[in-house]
Parts: structure tokens; sequence; C-alpha cells
């Protein structure tokens, strides 16, 4: 079975409608047909300051709602990035291969940097890429499901894993970067040409997977929408409607043109109205399930455990090829 990969950060105390319909549907779903390992990325979580009470916590949040949202620990390695010395290790190597310009030319940095500049702007901010390669290689997967936002991250992944092979010997398969065209970029409710982020100026923009779902249904009905009134999917020209299709057809399941045709004619406050009704639905059973999990930490803590040990397995025998391949002496 070809191998899977995929990560998100622990930043934030409930995953977003980003994060899920850009990313972790696609997790579940490729569990069925790959062998998947997904992982908590600690490790890139503190290149911008973390309270430590609050990072263990969003931690575990992180594995309960993964597990919430139909990942199943009996297929899937689900495990935490720090559990696991070899992505630092491989980090290290391939920071070694990467050239200054070519992670200066990384658009995250440049956006996570702009407000405070880069003079302010941590090491491990800008290194951030090429851990995030060394997570990917050491797994050789064939795909790795992500928003477009991490399209750049993948590529610069390809590169470097390119030049390994190409300057030592053939050791990292290529990974595909496995990005879904309808839903590879989530807009925010209150800007809808911007992305759905964590850091976005307004939280009325974001719709929280954990939040209260009156609170989310509250945030969809207030959703900005755009001049005139035709229910059409038309990005440009009306970002905001575009976006409520977009998640409303990836909710339900029916395609973006039937929604057309069963609101036309009928305005966008009808629309808002049913999708609220839609987000309600899916948010409160997902909501219930991770909060159960959440109250018998042993449980996680297996989950975890049993992922670490899958994943050092694989993980620490790429590194050791690759610490042979580069001229390393044997510890003996
Ligand atoms: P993170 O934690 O910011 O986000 C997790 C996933 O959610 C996707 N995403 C979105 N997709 C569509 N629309 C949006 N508005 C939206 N917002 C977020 C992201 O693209 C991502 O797939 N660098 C990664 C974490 C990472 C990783 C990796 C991913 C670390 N190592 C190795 C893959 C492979 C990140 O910050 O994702």
């Amino acid at each position: 079975r070809p191998r899977v990969l995929s990560g998100i950060q622990p930043t934030a105390d409930s995953f977003h409608f980003g994060n899920y319909l850009g990313a972790l549907r696609q997790w579940v779903d490729l569990q069925a047909d790959h062998e998947p390992f997904f992982f908590i990325a600690d490790l890139h979580a503190i290149t911008v300051e973390q309270e430590p009470k609050r990072l263990r916590e969003r931690t575990l949040r992180a594995a309960a709602q993964l597990i919430a949202m139909g990942i199943d620990p009996a297929r899937s390695s689900v495990f935490v990035q720090s559990h696991v010395p070899a992505h630092a290790q491989l980090q290290w190597v391939l920071a070694g291969l990467t050239g200054f310009g070519e992670a200066s030319r990384m658009t995250q940095f440049k956006d996570k940097s702009a407000k405070g500049g880069t003079e302010r702007a941590t090491v491990g901010l800008f290194t951030y890429p090429v851990l995030q390669a060394a997570d990917i290689l050491l797994y050789r997967p064939h795909h790795v499901p992500v928003g477009e936002d991490q399209r750049q991250h993948l590529e610069l992944t390809r590169d470097l894993a390119q030049r390994f092979n190409h300057r030592y010997k053939k050791t990292f398969r290529l990974p595909e970067p496995y990005i879904l065209k309808a839903t590879a970029k989530i807009t925010d409710l209150q800007d809808p040409t911007a992305k759905m982020s964590k850091s976005a100026s307004s939280p009325a923009g974001i719709v929280e997977m954990l939040d209260d779902p009156k609170v989310s249904a509250k945030k969809i009905r207030s959703a900005v929408t755009d001049s005139g009134t035709e229910v059409r999917f038309d990005p440009e020209e009306k970002p905001g409607v575009s976006n409520l299709l977009t998640i409303y057809s990836a909710l339900s399941g029916r395609s973006v043109e039937a929604l057309e045709k069963e609101y036309d004619g009928r305005g966008y406050g009808d629309l808002k109205k049913d999708l609220a009704d839609v987000v309600v639905e899916f948010v409160t059973p997902f909501r219930d399930r991770t909060l159960e999990l959440l109250e018998d930490r042993s449980e996680l803590d297996a989950v975890l455990r049993a992922g670490a040990e899958r994943a050092n397995e694989v993980a620490e025998r790429t590194l050791a090829d690759v610490y042979d391949r580069i001229g390393f002496v044997p510890a003996g």
C-alpha cells in the first residue's frame, strides 16, 4: 500500500474549517488504501512563542480531534513529532543542503515575519520548511495531503530529496502533494479573499471545530457576502458566496451546481441559514466525541505511544541510511 504522511501544528485550542476541509478530511479518506502516518507538529509550534501549559494541552486536544474526526489508530500511526528524534536529526542534515537564498524565498516565512521584520523573527521560523522536509522524507511517503498554503514547502521538500539523492545515492522518494482543488483554500468569513487562519484579525472569520455550535452558526449567518443577490459560484466576483458554497458542498456531499440551482432566486439569507444548520449538525457530534476522548487521557496516551513506536521504527531506518551515505562513522 502506498504511504501517506501529513502533520498539523498544535497552535490553537481547536482545528478550524480550513484545516479540516483543506487537509484533515483527506487524511481520513486516504486511510482506506494507504499506510498512514499523521503527526502533531509540536517542534514546528515552538518557532513562535508558546506557553508550556497550553502547548501540552493543545497537543492532546489535537490528538483527540484527529481521532474524533475519523483517524483510526488501528490503521494509522498517530504521533507527536517530538517523540521521534529523527525529525530534528534529519533536519540538520538537510539544513546543510538548503541554500540561504532558497530558504529566504519561502512565502510563509516572509508572511509570518512581515509583522516584526526578519530582524525579530526566529531562526527556527526561518528553517521551519527544512524541518518540514525532514518530517516528510523520513517516511518516504507517496502522498502528502495538505492545503494550498503548503505547496511551496512541498516543492522545497522535493528539491532537497532530489539534491540528496543526486549527491549521494537514491535514498528518498519524491513525495507528491495531495491538494484537492475545490477545498485547497478555505477563506475567512469576514475577509473572503484571505485564507481562513488562526492568526486572522477577527475570530468572527474562523469557524472552529470545537466552538459552541451556536457560535459557529452565528458566524456563518453573519459571513460577509457580496453586493447583489444571486447565489452563484464565482470566486473572482463573489468570493464570500463562493466560499460558503465550497463549505456547503464539502459538508453535504452535494455539488456546487446543485446548490446553485437550489438557491436560484432565493438570496444569500436562505443559503446562510441552511448552511448554518448543516454546520451545527456536523460539528455537534464531533465536538461531543472530542470532549469525551479528552476525559480519559490514558487512551490518548496509548494511541500516541503506539504511534511513536511505529514512527520511530521507520524514521530510524531512514536516518541510519542517511548517516551512512553522508559518511558518518557508525557509533560501533
Ligand atoms: P497547519 O498546522 O497550519 O495546518 C494544517 C493543515 O491545514 C491546512 N490549512 C488549510 N487548507 C485550506 N484552507 C485553509 N484556510 C487552511 N488553513 C490551513 C494546511 O495547508 C495544512 O495542510 N507546516 C504545516 C504543518 C506540517 C506539515 C509537515 C504538513 C509540519 N510538517 C509535514 C505536512 C507534512 C502547517 O503549518 O500546517
